[in-house]
């Protein structure tokens, strides 16, 4: 029988409560390891620039296969830190997507530079590649391509685009930690990689946390200088720089977590795959999917016009949603109070009006998919 049939039409349903994200569940499975490392960390009362931070530092870069990387207070602070490594300057021009979230955005304006916006590409989470060209001028410096949901860009097409024009590409992975590309980790394919390490993110700390990631000598050097005051030794500024720590707390949740990504990952692409197989028979728009990337599946996002009544659905069945996101870049308040030019963006418009996201953490059991899948089958019966 099929699972969602066991919630299914006509049936007496036991209501469960599924949050979009448990956090909780995680944490009592590593709750043990956790508090052994804490206790190591706060015994020796070294909570900053300390082993944690150096260990998690080589792993992680092992682990994408990257030469660098080089832990920061926040995903934020490692778009900033990439862009400031980039020397970028007030007045040069920054490609990026208008479907991303404004921590993207924020420190392009925070450097004085221009940000400029390109619209969605249909059938994927990146940016149009026709309008990306089209919007290089002789003043872009950069192009940032934000691997959105778990689902890497395409890269190589971005890539193709930047060297012609001798634009570097930041690639911001916050939302991809683990997803391959073309059979490598969606990490050090551009000139810099800016991740958040965030509470929610599939590799995630208890607070804030980041971290940058390169193949480039200098450029990693710039950004271990600009994270701690642009020092080289203690009070030996070279450079001015900023404050902005992976603290060793932090570090330790992370290198306690970075074994089980894979698996946790994997078990959210099982998920992922079972509701796109289910919902084929459904008047609903999946995420996309492509031979050479493999998903991460950070969020699963359907897409229908009937959004709002399906997320209300859903509520009332006790089932969290989310919309990522629920408003594009240039129709912030916060764009429109700086002058910045008004687009029109017709697919990152409809994205941000039809996308929802259910849960997909790994930690959910059989039973609560099936029960997430069944709750959808019974929204699309009743607009029969
Ligand atoms: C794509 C992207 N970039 C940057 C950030 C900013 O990260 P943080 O919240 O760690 O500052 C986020 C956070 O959600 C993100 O999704």
């Amino acid at each position: 029988m099929n699972k969602a049939a066991l919630f299914g039409k006509n049936r007496k349903q036991r209501q469960i409560q599924i949050p979009l994200l448990d956090l909780t569940r995680k944490y009592r499975a590593i709750e043990d390891e956790l508090t052994q490392r804490w206790r190591a960390v706060f015994s020796s009362m070294k909570l900053l620039n300390g082993p944690n931070v150096a260990a998690f530092e080589k792993e992680f870069a092992t682990y994408c296969g990257v030469k660098y990387a080089i832990g920061v207070a926040s995903g934020t602070d490692a778009v900033y830190l990439s862009l400031q490594a980039l020397d970028l300057c007030p007045g040069d021009e920054v490609i990026l997507p208008a479907h991303a979230p404004a921590p993207v955005v924020e420190p392009v304006m925070a450097i004085g530079a221009v940000p400029v916006l390109v619209d969605k590409v249909k059938g994927d989470y990146g940016a149009d590649l026709e309008s990306v060209k089209d919007a290089i001028t002789t003043r872009t410096r950069a192009i940032i391509a934000v691997h959105l949901l778990g689902l890497p860009c395409d890269m190589d097409a971005i890539l193709e685009i930047a060297q012609r024009q001798n634009v570097s590409v930041i690639e911001d992975a916050s939302q991809a930690q683990g997803a391959v590309y073309k059979g490598r980790r969606a990490a050090g394919l551009g000139m810099v990689t800016p991740m958040s390490l965030g509470p929610v993110k599939n590799l995630a700390c208890y607070g804030d946390g980041g971290i940058v990631l390169t193949n480039d000598d200098s450029l990693a050097e710039r950004v271990r200088l600009l994270r701690v005051h642009g020092q080289a030794e203690k009070y030996d500024h070279r450079i001015y720089g900023w404050n902005s720590r992976l603290d060793e707390i932090q570090a330790a949740v992370l290198r306690a977590k970075l074994p089980t990504l894979d698996q946790d990952n994997a078990r959210r692409g099982e998920i992922a795959a079972e509701y796109s197989d289910y919902f084929r028979s459904h008047p609903l728009k999946t995420p996309p999917t492509f031979p050479d990337r493999i998903s991460v599946y950070h969020q699963y996002v359907v897409e229908t016009p009937l959004r709002d009544s399906l997320k209300k659905f859903l509520n009332d069945k006790g089932i969290g949603t989310g919309i990522y996101y629920p408003i594009p870049l240039h129709q912030h308040a916060a764009w429109r109070a700086k002058g910045l030019p008004q687009y029109s963006l017709p697919e990152a418009e409809r994205f941000s009006r039809e996308n929802l996201a259910l849960p997909v953490f790994p930690e959910l059991s059989d039973e609560e998919v099936s029960y997430i899948m069944s709750a959808v089958d019974d929204f699309f019966s009743i607009m029969d």
